[in-house]
C-alpha cells in the first residue's frame, strides 16, 4: 500500500501523460486547463486506494482513476455554467476564460473520454464498471436538476435536500471507492459496503462544501465568497435557519434569498449572521459529524484487516478538516 500523497503523484504522473492538447485546440486546451488546475484529487485517490485494499496493484485503477477524475472535471464544468460561478480553484472557470460554447462542448467531450477510458478493461468487469459509472452518472445529473430546482421552489425540505447532494456529490464518491473493489474483483458484499462508506462520507463531504461555500477562507476554497447565497441555493444552512430562527428573522432571510445581490452589497453578511444567530451554522457542523460517524460505522463493519480500515478512515477524518 501507498500513502495518499503516493496515489496522489501516481495519479497526476498518468494524468499528465494521458491528457495532452491536440487538435483542434479550442476544444483541448480547455479540458487540459480544467485537468490541470489542480484539485484535491480525492476520487482517483479513492479508486486507486480501494483497488489495493482489496488486493489488485493500484496500476490496474488507474484508467478508471482517471475516467472518475475526468468526469468530476466534467461536472465542474457544466456545474460552473449553471451555478454562473466566476471561480473555480482560485482561477477563471472555463465559461469565463473562453466562452459559454466551449465550455458546453469541452464539457461534452470530458464526459465522451471518461467512457472511453473503461474501454481498457475487459470482460464482466468492463460490463461492471461500466454499469456503475452509467447509473452514478444519470444520478449525478439528477442530483444537479434538484440542486436548480430548489433554487426557485419554497417547499424543499432537510430530507430534499439530503437526497439532492446524495446524488449530485455522494454517489460518485461511493462509486469511486466501488470501481476499485470491482477491478480487485472482490466479494459482493465488499463492494456494497465500500460504497455505502463512500455515499455517506459523499454526503458529509457535500455539507462541508456548502458550509465552507459560506465559511471557509476563500483564499484556500478557491470558489467565489457565498456563491450559494448569491444563487440562492437552499442548502442545509438556509433550511435548518429558516427552522430555527425567530418569525421576524425567517422573513428577513426570506427576503434575503429573493432579492439579487448585485442592487445589495450587504447580501451575503446578512445572510451569514442569520446562519449563525439561527443556529444553524452549528447545528451544520454537527451533520457534517454524524455523516462521517455514520461512514464509519459501515467501515467497521467490512470484512478488512484492521490496518487497511484505519487507512480508509484515516482518509475520511481528514476530509472532516479540510479547508479547501
Ligand atoms: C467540488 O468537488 C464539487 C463538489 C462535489 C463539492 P471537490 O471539492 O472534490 O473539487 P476539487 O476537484 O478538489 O477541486
Ligand atoms: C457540485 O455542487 C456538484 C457537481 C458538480 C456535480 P456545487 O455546485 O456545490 O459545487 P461547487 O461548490 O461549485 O464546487
Ligand atoms: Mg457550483
Ligand atoms: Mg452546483
Ligand atoms: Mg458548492
Amino acid at each position: 500500500m501507498l500513502s495518499v500523497a503516493q496515489y496522489r503523484e501516481a495519479f497526476l504522473d498518468y494524468l499528465n501523460k494521458k491528457v495532452v492538447t491536440k487538435e483542434p485546440v479550442n476544444l483541448y486546451e480547455p479540458i487540459t486547463y480544467i485537468l490541470n488546475l489542480g484539485g484535491k484529487r480525492l476520487r482517483p485517490v479513492l479508486v486507486l486506494m480501494s483497488a489495493e485494499i482489496f488486493d489488485a496493484p493500484y496500476t490496474k485503477a488507474l484508467d478508471a482513476a482517471l475516467a472518475i477524475e475526468v468526469f468530476h472535471n466534467f461536472s465542474l464544468v457544466h456545474d460552473d455554467i449553471m451555478d454562473d460561478a466566476p471561480l473555480r480553484r482560485g482561477k477563471s472557470t472555463v465559461h469565463e476564460k473562453w466562452d459559454l460554447n466551449t465550455g458546453i462542448l469541452s464539457g461534452d467531450a470530458m464526459l465522451i473520454n471518461a467512457y472511453q477510458l473503461f474501454e481498457n478493461y475487459e470482460g464482466p468487469v468492463f460490463k461492471e464498471l461500466a454499469r456503475l459509472f452509467t447509473r452514478t452518472a444519470i444520478q449525478v445529473c439528477e442530483g444537479q436538476q434538484y440542486d436548480v430546482d430548489f433554487e426557485s421552489r419554497d417547499d424543499v425540505t432537510i430530507d430534499d435536500y439530503l437526497k439532492m447532494i446524495e446524488y449530485k456529490t455522494a454517489v460518485l464518491v461511493g462509486a469511486s471507492l466501488q470501481m476499485g473493489a470491482i477491478i480487485a474483483e472482490t466479494t459482493p458484499q465488499c463492494k456494497t459496503a465500500v460504497y455505502e462508506y463512500g455515499r455517506l462520507l459523499g454526503i458529509a463531504f457535500q455539507l462541508q462544501d456548502d458550509y465552507l461555500d459560506a465559511f471557509g477562507d476563500p483564499e484556500t476554497f478557491g470558489k467565489q465568497p457565498g456563491g450559494d447565497i448569491i444563487e440562492n441555493k437552499k442548502t442545509f444552512l438556509y433550511l435548518k435557519a429558516l427552522e430555527n430562527a425567530g418569525s421576524a428573522e425567517a422573513s428577513q432571510l426570506e427576503h434575503l434569498y429573493s432579492i439579487d445581490p448585485t442592487e445589495n452589497s450587504g447580501k451575503i453578511e446578512a445572510v451569514k449572521s442569520i446562519f449563525e444567530s439561527s443556529g444553524a451554522a452549528s447545528l451544520a457542523r454537527q451533520e457534517i459529524e454524524k455523516y462521517t460517524q455514520l461512514a464509519f460505522d459501515v467501515l467497521d463493519k467490512i470484512d478488512l484487516p484492521a490496518p487497511k480500515k484505519e487507512l480508509l478512515r484515516k482518509f475520511g477524518s481528514s476530509l472532516m478538516e479540510r479547508q479547501v
